[in-house]
């Protein structure tokens, strides 16, 4: 999409020109609302649907902070990557002194927002200073990641819907030849169509099963084999599961089926795979409040049990998740393998 100009208007209720303060401007493109802010100091935001995108601090002034905002909402809108402003900004990404991940890089697929569990990953092995590829699922989903991409400071960041034929092939493709090698895949999706997913497992009709199983346990064990190659030095491969895999969760009907398969598929590939260094692990995080829970009906009551009922009478969050993923990245975990990694405060181990 090339856009030539957006069409500012101002707030008419703040003062405006010289000796006023803060001036807003808003502008609506198709389904996205866009609002900048600049004040006289040289500083403004760039947000989009009400997220900060872009963030000035030292443009020379008030005009000056809006060319440039203006700009960078044109490169957002036209789907071209946000270029930095070469300003200090406040990172979402936490500053961790020890990079203990520096020189490994690897590919997360499964950000769709800022509360996805590949999201709390990504920033903690970019923390730990390893250099991520990211994906997104569609020109939808692409708005939301890129300003995430930005912050990892992310060169690959490419569209994979596993259903989409080569996409797959082409985010390795890609991998092999910028980097030629792969030390890390963090594997955070599933998808079950909602009829299946809501329905009693004894009447889980025949398409709503293979979908369910393709998107949530095949495209792991495919990635693996992308990855084989890549991994000549060894790496680590993980994917996401849940309690529900175990034992019977009220409303997870048809996934949990699907996550036994997965967490079997890991104990597989771990046999198969960890005689050449690569090592396999699922990760069992308690329930979190994403994109993917809300398909799940009655969450918030999945949420106070496990709050209520684990050791810990806590939640977890994305980034106690992508911590606890990073660190069997680490060289320092070479020997842990095959594992089914509850971060759940302990809530798997009460009866
Ligand atoms: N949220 C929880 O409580 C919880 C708990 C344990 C495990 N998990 C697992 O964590 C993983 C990540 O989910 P989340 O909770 O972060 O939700 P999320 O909605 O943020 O992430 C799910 C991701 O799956 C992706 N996806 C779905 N279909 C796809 C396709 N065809 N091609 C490519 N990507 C596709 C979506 O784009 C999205 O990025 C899932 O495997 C989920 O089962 C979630």
């Amino acid at each position: 999409m090339t856009l030539v100009k957006v069409d500012w208007k101002t707030n008419d209720k703040l003062a405006v020109g010289k000796g006023s303060t803060v001036q807003e401007f808003f502008a609506t493109v198709g389904s996205d609302k866009l609002e900048i802010d600049v004040a006289p100091w040289g500083e403004g935001h760039l947000k989009v649907n009400g997220r900060e995108i872009a963030h000035i601090e030292n443009a020379k002034d008030r005009r000056q902070a809006f060319r440039e905002l203006d700009k960078t909402a044109l490169r957002f809108l036209a789907g071209q990557p946000l270029k930095s402003d070469g300003k200090r900004r406040p990172s979402k990404i936490p500053a961790v002194k020890a990079k203990l991940l520096e020189g490994k890089k690897g590919l997360i697929v499964g950000i769709a927002n800022e509360n996805s569990i590949a999201w709390g990953c990504a920033k903690a092995f970019r923390a730990f200073g390893a250099e991520v590829a990211v994906t997104y699922l569609n020109d939808k989903a692409k708005k939301y990641v890129e300003p995430l991409a930005y912050e990892l400071e992310s060169s690959i960041v490419m569209p994979l819907d596993v259903n989409a034929p080569g996409q797959m092939e082409a985010v390795f493709e890609r991998i092999s030849k910028e980097w030629g090698k792969l030390d890390f895949v963090v594997h955070s999706i599933a998808f079950s169509p909602k009829d299946a997913l809501q329905g009693r497992v004894v009447d889980v009709p025949r398409d709503g099963f293979l979908i369910t199983m393709d998107v949530s346990c095949w495209t792991f064990i495919r990635m693996a084999h992308l990855a084989e190659p890549l991994m000549r030095k060894g790496g680590t491969l993980f994917t996401m599961t849940y309690y529900g895999s175990q034992m019977v969760v009220k409303n997870y009907n048809i996934m949990g089926v699907a996550k036994a398969a997965l967490e079997s598929a890991v104990r597989y590939l771990a046999a198969e795979l960890s005689p050449k260094g690569i090592r396999v692990h699922a990760i069992s995080p308690g329930p979190l409040a994403t994109r993917a829970a809300s398909g799940i009906p009655e969450f918030d009551a999945l949420l106070d049990k496990a709050k209520a009922k684990a050791p810990a009478r806590s939640l977890v969050s994305i980034d106690d998740v992508g911590v606890a993923t990073a660190f069997l990245a680490h060289d320092a975990a070479r020997l842990i393998t095959g594992e089914t990694l509850y971060v759940d405060g302990g809530y798997h181990i009460i009866d």
